[in-house]
């Protein structure tokens, strides 16, 4: 979401005439792209800042994005004064107005407000990967969850018309693009505003019906909004990638009542059920927070044990890291960060032992990989699966052109925790 926010940025800029340079010492004018999810961020946007500035930063412009912008505000004008623009996500629509002040040679201006109804659509996005674009469908998050900065840096839940959605889509497809990542922070939230109403599953299905599209991707589900639906668009079209990414948090449920996540781990169980009952082979992957407030030694054992139910293809790891305005900053029975620590290793341990057997039960199989690119030091092209695991591969006919973007089958032969490493075979599909 970040990255594509810089990509708009950048496209923004574009279009009114800058120009992009290779270096930061080399601009003029400097921005920060930020995150606040986890609290590492802030410190090390200001310890940029300071760097930058003593080094090199003599007569530029320098402006501070994201949702440390957002989560700081005008403090960041005290704590760093050559900084000229603060503005958070939500009121980047304002972005051409803002530019122009700084033009004029204003040295504090801002961009505060989440008071916004308006998704940041641009035509000018400047996209950095030639083959897959991504699209965010809906900005913000109207949930509260006890642990996530969210809500208070990118603004309450909207969604963009279907009609918008679908033309930027079809736009893309018709100049190359052949996967698209639909984005959002509660992507399956989607609700078309416009009279036609849309859900998030019509929208997946009719984008995957687009000529040119031959993959489309979502990230990031909700579980309290996954419907059966979503998962029976995915079977009727192949167009619809094989991976859901649904984020569990927690396998007990009193952690999840505690996170507010609005699901037990049976609703979510019910969930996985659909999806593993699906006609095609779903990768399944997740994202987990050890250490929550009040997190016991049993609810964390829960989360272990829903590992081995689920079998996840992969997951994301996080300590629990406590938020500005949260609720969950009040709550007691923090976890020491030692004990954070030890469950986070045990977690990320038991996980790697089973993705080592889930790609160990692929070696044999003809997957057909998008390739991304190639590796000089293995000499192996890098191919992506519709699951979307990396599957690095031999390719011996001998031409030297570049296969970037295009489509072909691999024989898995090999396969690590973290990828597959097989042979090209003719397309006979
Ligand atoms: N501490 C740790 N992890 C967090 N996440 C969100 N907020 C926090 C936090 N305060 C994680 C969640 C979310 C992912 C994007 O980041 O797992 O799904
Ligand atoms: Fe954060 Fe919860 Fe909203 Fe996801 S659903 S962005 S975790 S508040």
């Amino acid at each position: 979401m970040n990255a594509h926010d810089s990509e708009k940025v950048v496209g923004t800029l574009l279009a009114r005439g800058y120009s992009q340079v290779e270096t930061p010492e080399a601009a003029d004018l400097v921005l920060y792209n930020t995150c606040s999810i986890r609290d590492k961020a802030e410190q090390k946007v200001f310890n940029r800042l300071q760097n930058f500035k003593r080094q090199a930063g003599k007569g530029k412009v320098f402006g501070v994005l994201g949702c440390v912008a957002q989560q700081e505000g005008e403090k960041i004008f005290d704590r760093a004064p050559h900084v000229s623009l603060v503005a958070g996500s939500a009121s980047y629509t304002k972005l051409p107005e803002m530019l122009v002040q700084l033009e004029a040679g204003n040295r504090r201006v801002t961009g505060l407000s989440l008071d916004t109804e308006e998704t940041f659509d641009t035509p000018f996005t400047r996209r950095d990967n030639p083959h897959r674009a991504y699209i965010t469908i809906i900005e913000g998050c109207d949930k509260s969850c006890a642990y996530c900065v969210v809500p208070f840096t990118r603004g309450p839940e909207r969604s963009r018309t279907s009609e918008s959605v679908m033309a930027e889509a079809r736009r893309l497809a018709e100049s190359g693009y052949s996967e698209i990542q639909l984005l959002g922070q509660n992507v399956n939230s989607y609700r078309d505003p416009s009279p036609e109403g849309w859900d998030f599953a019509t929208l997946l299905a009719r984008i995957a019906e687009i000529r040119g599209i031959r993959r489309v991707r979502y990230t990031t589900s909700h579980p309290r909004d996954f419907t059966r639906a979503i998962v029976d668009a995915m079977d009727a079209n192949p167009v619809l990638c094989n991976h859901v990414h649904l984020p569990v948090q927690s396998g007990s449920s009193r952690v999840l009542a505690a996170m507010q996540r609005l699901y037990t781990r049976d609703d979510y169980m019910r969930r996985i059920d659909w999806i593993k009952s699906s006609r095609r082979n779903m990768a399944l992957t997740t994202d987990i927070i050890v250490g929550f407030p009040g997190e016991t030694e049993a609810d964390f054992e829960q989360t272990l044990d829903l590992l081995d139910q689920v079998q996840y293809d992969s997951l994301f790891s996080f300590k629990y890291s406590p938020r500005p305005n949260t609720s969950a900053l009040a709550m007691e029975d923090k976890i020491p960060d030692e004990e954070k620590t030890r469950r986070i290793m045990i977690l990320n341990e038991k996980q790697r032992a089973i993705q080592i057997r889930r790609n160990a039960d692929l070696i044999g199989n003809v997957e057909e990989v998008l390739v991304e690119g190639y590796n000089q030091a293995t000499g192996q092209w890098i191919g992506r699966t519709s699951q979307n695991r990396t599957l690095n591969f031999t390719h011996l006919t001998g031409d030297a052109a570049s296969l970037a973007g295009v489509y072909m089958h691999a024989r898995v032969t090999r396969a690590g925790p973290n990828s597959l490493a097989g042979e090209s075979v003719a397309n006979v599909f």
